[in-house]
């Protein structure tokens, strides 16, 4: 079971520059490969049955079989580390399997979470639908956290926040979250998936865990299905056992994929605000267009906020309607990919929810998401102007 740590050389280095070089093994000489490679085995050999009983005992940290740690596997864990400034990291099948292992890590029957009204739809329905089975009570706050101290018992374990949220970018106060967390001596976990390590690092401020589905910024391609958790060694000891016990390992080839995406992460970020701070500013302007959120603009209730906590403030925005008329822009679920998408989170996040629950989310049946990708903003603004037209 290999939980790995920050590598000490890269600790000081830029985002960018960890981003391309953290994780990856020494490379000078001749004949060493520049690019990550995939170890593709599901096995591992010992040179003795004395060295499997040290590794069964605890006593040494070899590979022994993918599901518990691979050495490709190990790369992107030491990346996701560095860039979240983490002890270590743990990669997951998908973003779901890095939650629920991160909860399930740090809850026992009986136990109480704090989450914010507004998450990811997926995150909402494991905490509606599966946890009251388990026992585990969940109790919602708004973003602003307003009431927060009323919903604090002797069973409460965990705060779980998302910020900013999925699909309308409301954003929680991370030291407020933070100082009622430790006031309460609660564990904290945040999905960081909206911003990415390269505009908000909750750990520094003292989360205790911090989640990502890596299918999107960090991945970045629309071509893996991933996930990460990072925290402190003894949390992501935690949560790589619950990995190892409900299955959730991402496989290998994933994992080369997450960790060719990530090293561009930096500057697909930085264009990608740029990007929806042009098509939001576009959209806003428009007579057709009712509402924009973006955190970006100032009509967004969350704007001051932003600035403070966040270094930019990421390329998703959503607004109410239109969808199929674009030819650029895909109709597609999912978020964070080099294409711009747009989809309605009715039909696609937030299904299966009741009118009520829609209402907390902030999402109404005309809610467009948009995830602006790395297309010239012109292309992406003319094929707008065509389809509100
Ligand atoms: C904010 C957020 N967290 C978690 C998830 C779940 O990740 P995955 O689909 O990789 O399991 C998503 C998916 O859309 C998301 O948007």
């Amino acid at each position: 079971m290999k939980t790995t740590s920050r590598p000490k050389a890269h600790q000081k280095a830029g985002a960018r520059t960890l981003a391309i070089h953290a994780g990856e093994p020494k490379r000078h000489g001749v004949n060493v490969g520049v690019g990550t490679s995939i170890c593709r085995s599901s096995t591992f050999t010992f040179s003795s049955t004395q060295e499997m009983k040290e590794w069964a005992e605890g006593k040494n940290q070899a590979y022994i079989y993918t599901r518990y740690g691979n050495p490709t596997l190990t790369v992107a864990e030491e990346k996701i580390a560095a860039l979240e400034g983490a002890d270590a990291a743990v990669v997951t099948s998908s973003g779901m399997a890095a939650i629920s292992s991160a909860l399930l890590g740090a809850l026992q029957q009986g136990d109480e979470v704090i989450s914010t009204a507004q998450l990811y739809g997926g995150t909402y329905r494991l905490m509606r639908d599966l946890f009251p089975d388990m026992g585990i009570t969940v109790r919602q706050v708004a973003t602003s956290l307003e009431g927060i101290e009323t919903l604090a018992t002797p069973h409460t374990k965990v705060l779980y926040v998302e910020t900013p949220t999925n699909p309308t970018l409301r954003l929680v106060n991370l030291k407020n979250a933070i100082a009622f967390a430790k006031k309460h001596n609660l564990v904290s976990i945040i999905d960081n998936t909206f911003a990415t390590p390269m505009l908000q690092k909750p750990l520094e401020l003292g989360f205790d865990m911090v989640v990502h589905s890596a299918t999107k910024y960090l991945g970045g391609h629309s071509d893996i299905i991933a996930g990460a958790a990072a925290g402190s060694r003894k949390w992501m000891d935690r949560v790589r056992h619950m990995v190892i016990y409900l299955g959730g390992s991402m496989d290998p080839g994933a994992a080369f994929l997450l960790i060719r995406g990530m090293k561009t992460m930096g500057v697909r970020v930085a264009q990608q605000c740029v990007n929806a701070m042009t098509v939001a500013n576009f959209l806003e302007r428009h007579p057709k267009v009712a509402r924009v959120h973006y955190p970006g603009l100032k009509s967004h209730p969350d704007h001051a906020l932003a600035r403070k906590q966040m270094k930019g403030v990421g390329s998703m925005l959503a607004f109410r309607r239109f969808c199929d008329r674009v030819q650029l822009f895909l109709l597609a679920a999912s978020l964070g990919g080099v294409e711009s998408l747009v989809v309605l989170p009715v039909y696609s996040s937030h299904y299966r929810m009741s009118k009520q629950e829609l209402e907390a989310a902030g999402v109404t049946p005309g809610t467009v998401r948009v995830s602006v990708g790395l297309e010239d903003a012109e292309d992406l603004i003319a094929d707008l102007k065509q389809a509100l037209s």
